[in-house]
């Protein structure tokens, strides 16, 4: 995907305010334009900002170009939702197009079942959260994948930042471009790729930033369809539903269906 990059950095408000952004906020301010370009409105109007940048893409948080998505009356959800109904009626689309577009490349290119899994799970929680989702989206999904999956996820936020040559993983030339030659990650980040970069599922996380790169085509639609049986092996539907099984983590996924509640 083509960046431009002053349309980029026009998007995030004025000199002063991007050199005040952490380098961490940065990136992820770019991971979340590229991910809004896949699902850009032919205007996209200019709208003050009335919520926290970090809010999730399904309650309406903004892209980094201001653009908040239409809130458009959800779907239903069944009584006892699984992970195939959260994906088809509590995702945005831009995010939806992201992981489905990544999880195809992995498939293409012949991962195992977990590192599609972990490829198509690893942006989702950006429709609830977005700051540190790396670590929200393996918590989301902790109790109901394999381990190594939800690992992966954890990870795969700090590993962006680091190259690895073995796989052909650069450091993108364009977090050079935009973020500047000096750019030093945050030490918990830091700290988080050398712990990940040195333990025996470093390729899992490590993959999920490589296909990644891939996952940014404008106009490209994948189904969910060749995933769903890949979901069936892999990740473990609670018989209740999700958000009904007392899990620990149950109540996030209350809050993606019922994101209207006031309280
Ligand atoms: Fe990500
Ligand atoms: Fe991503």
């Amino acid at each position: 995907m083509h960046i431009d990059r002053r349309a980029f950095l026009a998007t995030l408000g004025s000199a002063a305010v991007v050199e005040a952004m952490s380098p961490e906020a940065r990136a992820d301010a770019l991971e979340h334009y590229m991910i809004a370009q896949l699902d850009k409105p032919a205007a996209p109007p200019a709208q003050p900002l009335v919520v926290r940048r970090g809010a999730g893409a399904l309650f309406g948080g903004p892209s980094p170009s201001g653009q908040r998505p239409e809130l458009t009356a959800l779907a239903a959800m069944p009584e006892r939702p699984t992970l195939v109904d959260f994906i088809r009626f509590r995702g945005t689309p831009g995010i939806g197009n992201h992981i489905l577009q990544s999880a195809n490349d992995a498939l293409r290119k012949g991962e195992s079942e977990e590192t599609v899994l972990a490829c198509l799970l690893h942006d989702f929680v950006l429709n609830l959260m977005k700051p540190d989702h790396g670590w929200w989206g393996a918590q989301l999904m902790e109790p109901y994948v394999p381990e190594k999956v939800s690992w992966a996820i954890r990870h795969h936020q700090a590993l962006r930042f680091y190259p690895d040559p073995s796989v052909g993983y650069e450091y993108p030339e364009l977090y050079v471009r935009i973020f500047g030659k000096d750019y030093v990650p945050a030490p918990y980040i830091k700290a988080s790729y050398e712990y990940a970069r040195k333990h025996k599922w470093y390729m899992e996380a490590r993959m999920i930033t490589v296909h990644d790169l891939y996952a940014f085509e404008p106009g490209m639609k994948v189904a969910i369809d060749p995933f769903v049986d890949i979901i069936g092996r892999h990740f473990k539907q609670p018989k209740e539903g999700l958000g009904f099984d007392g899990s620990p983590v149950a109540h996030m996924w209350r809050t993606l269906n019922y994101p209207d509640n006031p309280l």
